[in-house]
């Protein structure tokens, strides 16, 4: 078959009429189908159902002896900061326990540093003018708005096949206004990359012109692998900031929102000891201590990184099929027109999509019309937008396998169209 670059005029015009009519049969089905947010599926929750069975019986008492249901423990109980502490590849000492969400952890992350500063700041980041915050592009949206709500200017980075532009990081860290970077180092949001070795050596060993720049290392994904056979990963990044002269550099941020409960589960941020100290002194403040009935709940269900590996299959087994369909349907509609790439990931949550240039947000809006609902065209960029009209998120967890292959069909059926408007334009 011709790719759509090396048909004639006629030819694409007599497909488009071809198309056209397909989509107003799909228009006409009244279809409401959902592929937006990287949300697991009921089947996926219901593997951690059970979680808070035993409790009571067992008298809500942590391995030390701490009672759950009381005030201690500001940091967490031991045997579940030892779970997030293998898991990260840290030790406990660097862990501590948050609530339910690691995006709240960021946030308040950034805002000590807004506030108070970081332990080598010169002065509090409200008062740094121009500041700036490094952005892998395509990224994760709540990422971006974190830091835009904060008051610094978006930087976008390409991101490449082994993580963030290494060129242009070490290039654009000279500017002292730039305090720090988003990393999603294993199976990015939504590239599914994970960071090489040598993206995660340049990034702990560059030079900075801020004394007080860091890095954000969400590993929101870091045992999310949809091949146990072949899991990936990355080196430890506090010992790599810490072997390259820059112990500071880094905050790691991780939470069981995708192995157990959304927005229901336990979150942590890992750090080296100086920083932890000045975290411990403002959290201490902020509040007595987290929820630690639900880190023993989820300390019993998942007592270790063997444990979490084990469930993290159970949920592979859910995914698979789903991204298997999703990748399907793309190959069978689109990779003989030539006209989109796409990511084909080893884990995380998401299938990145690359249309023609300058049609991305056509296809989301033509397939919201016929009632199928994608994430926003621009949200994996800095302010919602994307220069070049280029990337659509897929996120195929949710929606259910034949709601997966419809979707999948509408949005293919969606990008010949507007690819084909476009080659006529340009033409
Ligand atoms: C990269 C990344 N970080 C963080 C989160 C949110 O994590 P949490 O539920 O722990 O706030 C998500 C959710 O999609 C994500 O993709």
């Amino acid at each position: 078959m011709k790719t759509f670059a090396e048909m004639s005029a006629e030819e694409l015009k007599s497909l488009r009429v071809e198309l056209a009519g397909k989509y107003d049969e799909y228009k006409a089905m009244n279809l409401s189908l959902d592929m937006t947010r990287g949300k697991p599926a009921a089947e996926q929750l219901n593997l951690s159902n059970g979680m808070y069975e035993g409790l009571e019986e067992t008298g809500f008492k942590s391995a030390t002896g701490v009672d759950v249901r009381n005030y201690g423990a500001p940091m967490g109980i031991d045997e579940m900061r030892e779970v997030f502490a293998e898991i990260l590849d840290t030790k406990k000492e660097n862990v501590f326990l948050g609530n339910s969400s690691s995006l709240t952890m960021m946030f308040d992350c950034m805002m000590r540093a807004m506030v108070f500063g970081e332990i080598d700041s010169d002065s509090p980041w409200y008062e740094v003018h121009n500041k700036k915050w490094l952005c892998p592009v395509p990224g994760y949206d709540r990422h971006f708005r974190v830091t835009e709500t904060l008051g610094f200017e978006l930087i976008p980075v390409p991101m490449t096949e082994d993580g963030p532009d290494m060129d242009k990081v070490e290039e654009l860290v000279k500017d002292p206004g730039v305090l720090g970077i988003w990393c999603v180092p294993v199976y990015s949001n939504p590239d599914g990359c994970v960071y090489s070795k040598e993206v995660c050596n340049r990034l702990a060993k560059m030079e900075t012109a801020a004394p007080d720049f860091r890095i954000y290392w969400d590993n929101a994904y870091v045992v999310h692998h949809l091949f146990t056979e072949e899991e990936k990963g990355v080196p430890d990044m506090l010992k790599l900031c810490e072997d390259a002269g820059h112990p500071n550099r880094v905050y790691e941020f991780a939470s069981t929102s995708k192995i157990t409960f959304a927005g229901a589960g336990v979150s942590a941020i890992a750090c080296n000891a100086d920083n932890m100290a000045s975290l411990k002194k403002i959290c201490g403040v902020q509040q007595i201590c987290s929820n630690k009935v639900n880190q023993l709940a989820h300390v019993r269900m998942l007592p270790n990184k063997e444990a979490v590996i084990e469930q993290m299959k159970k949920h592979a087994e859910l995914i698979r099929p789903k991204f298997d369909m999703t990748l399907k349907v793309l190959n069978e509609e689109l990779a003989d027109a030539g006209i989109a790439k796409w990511t084909n990931p080893t884990g995380g949550y998401f299938i990145s999509l690359n249309v023609y240039p300058g049609t991305a947000s056509k296809i989301v809006s033509m397939c919201k019309d016929a009632g199928v609902a994608l994430t926003p065209s621009g949200a994996t960029f800095p302010y919602g937008i994307d220069p070049d009209d280029i990337n659509i998120r897929l996120a195929p967890t949710f929606p259910t396998v034949e709601d997966i292959e419809k979707a999948t069909r509408i949005l293919s059926l969606c990008a010949k169209i507007t690819a084909i408007d476009k080659i006529s334009e340009e033409a």
